[in-house]
């Protein structure tokens, strides 16, 4: 098959970009389950813009500049934070109906941590889903977006791997399997967008979908791009404790809207950590709940907002409360069980400001990619804003560059694989994977944990290589031969580091470096 485009993930970075794109460009959008299930349709919080009376471009500039403990580029910040009032526009212009100030026309502006102000747009609690939704139903009426759902990218086509030498080094395409039949496909494209993203599935307790695999990283990585700071993995400090319920979020706005935290005797901690107490960034919250479980042996902390008004907190948390609800919990009158979770990655495939890898022909947007906004933690509701800003900037420079011809592609090879034997095997590596990440790459790190966590990827991934090279593959092999690539560069890239920074805590070396430099790596340039 040929596209103009081929877009692999249908979070807000690969529907935005695929309805960016003019109706005489071909563009074909790769989702390995159904376009409903990704981290953008789950995200509570909103989308952060300096679009109040009272905040300014530059406010915001710094609150992310400053979360990002010294790593944010501020090239990337400036082109990002300066596109907020547009990409909020955008959305409203699609029919995203976001939540106004009673009786008003004006937004509804809320607050999460490491913000100065208030100047989170939000529609309710369900933000991701009420823009999703809507976007899903645009792509599905466009004539020139073909969408396979069910579909998992097994890899991409790179020239250098093809037998023609007059061909420069680019990306052609992927190779796509049809989850249902196991039947394996190209997909050539004159340009292709990875948008699959985070890998927050690594961790054991994730407020991630079950699709957040790291397939964008691993593949950009197999194919030779630049991978940059994997070691930054953001813990959402409120993940609901409940043994039924590993993975739901309980938004920041919780506690931007006066949520506390507490221990279980009812006293308030946070205010030993930070200034900004319950507000502080996510990085210092997370580890100070983290330091207090420790400390007291607790499961889990408290989040209280029952001190509002009960109405109000019905109309302004309906999915939380529904949810909480149905688990006999009544957040209006008692505090909400919490622990932290992995929740995003701020690393990933390197980008410039045209949202462009280091690989012609191939580009990043959203959470898969690294822009250099984020730097060493991401300022809370800053990354629906910057799949929307970078959706733009990639199909910008797509559609000025888009004069390459299709090149004839060589059909995935099966003759010398058989029917899996063991496919228990899978779940098998897949929970120990998770739980020694968990335990050994959290919040705290340490370089014999790390070490200890590297040994057991090499070994794993050695066992999983070899069933990818010897039988027939299937969606779940793809996940796990990914989730171990990146859980591999994520310890890499930690053991590189030798201080503490935003994200990345380690007890060895607990200061923070006087330089602020980034972790590159690349292939065959692993050290
Ligand atoms: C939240 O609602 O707490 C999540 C927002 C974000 O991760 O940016």
């Amino acid at each position: 098959m040929q596209f103009d485009v081929l877009i692999i993930g249908a979070g807000l970075a690969g529907l935005s970009s695929a309805l960016k794109f003019a109706p005489n460009i071909t563009v074909a959008i790769v989702v390995k389950r159904q376009l409903s299930l990704s981290s953008s349709h789950w995200a509570q919080g909103g989308v952060a813009g300096a679009i109040n009376n009272d905040d300014n471009f530059d406010l915001h500039e710094q609150d992310t500049i400053s979360a990002g403990a010294g790593l944010c580029q501020l090239e990337t910040v400036r082109h990002v934070v300066r596109n907020s009032d547009l990409c909020i526009q955008w959305l409203i212009d699609q029919g995203v109906e976001f939540t106004k100030i009673d009786g008003k026309n004006s937004l509804h502006l809320t607050r999460e941590g490491g913000h100065s102000l208030n100047r989170i747009a939000h529609v309710a609690d369900f933000t991701g889903k009420a823009i999703q939704d809507n976007l899903i139903q645009k792509a599905l009426q466009q004539k020139n977006i073909t969408v396979f759902e069910e579909h998992s990218a097994v890899d991409l086509i790179v020239s250098t791997k093809l037998n023609n030498k007059d061909l420069p080094e680019r990306c052609l395409g992927a190779y796509i399997l049809e989850n249902r039949t196991g039947k394996v496909f190209t997909i050539s494209a004159k340009k292709t967008i990875l948008a699959t993203g985070g890998a927050s599935k690594a961790y054991l307790y994730t407020t991630n979908p079950p699709v957040s695999t790291g397939d964008g990283v691993a593949m950009a990585w197999r194919a030779g791009c630049e991978i940059r700071n994997m070691e930054f993995i953001q813990f959402h400090p409120t993940c609901l404790y409940h043994p039924m319920e590993r993975s739901f979020l309980i938004s920041e706005t919780v506690r931007g809207e006066g949520g506390i935290l507490l221990l279980p005797n009812g006293e308030k901690f946070m205010h030993k950590y930070h200034e900004l107490a319950d507000l502080a960034p996510r990085d210092i919250v997370a580890r100070a709940i983290d330091s207090e479980m420790k400390q007291y042996g607790l499961e889990h902390v408290y989040l209280d907002i029952s001190m509002l008004d009960k109405a109000y907190i019905k109309k302004r948390f309906p999915s939380i409360y529904s949810h909480c609800l149905k688990l006999d919990i009544d957040m209006t009158c008692e505090p909400i069980p919490v622990v932290p979770a992995a929740h995003y990655s701020c690393g990933g495939v390197a980008t410039d400001l045209n949202a462009m890898t280091t690989l012609e022909g191939l580009y990043a947007v959203g959470e898969t990619a690294c822009t250099g906004l984020h730097g060493a933690n991401r300022l809370a509701s800053n990354s629906l804003l910057e799949c929307l800003v970078f959706s733009s900037s990639a199909v910008k420079h797509i559609s000025e560059n888009l004069n390459f011809k299709h090149t004839p592609l060589p059909e995935w090879d099966e003759s010398r694989v058989s029917n899996p034997d063991e496919a228990v095997m899978i779940l098998q590596v897949w929970n120990e994977l998770r739980r020694f990440m968990w335990n050994y790459v959290g919040i705290v790190r340490t370089n014999q944990r790390l070490k200890r966590a590297y040994d057991r990827i090499e070994l794993l991934k050695d066992e999983v290589q070899h069933y990818y090279n010897n039988f027939h593959i299937s969606a779940d092999l793809i996940e796990l031969r990914n989730l171990l690539q990146v859980s591999e560069l994520i310890v890499i890239s930690a053991l590189q580091r030798k201080e503490s920074r935003g994200l990345h805590f380690s007890k060895d070396y607990p200061l923070k470096a006087e330089k602020a430099v980034d972790t590159v790596i690349q292939l065959n340039k692993k050290s």
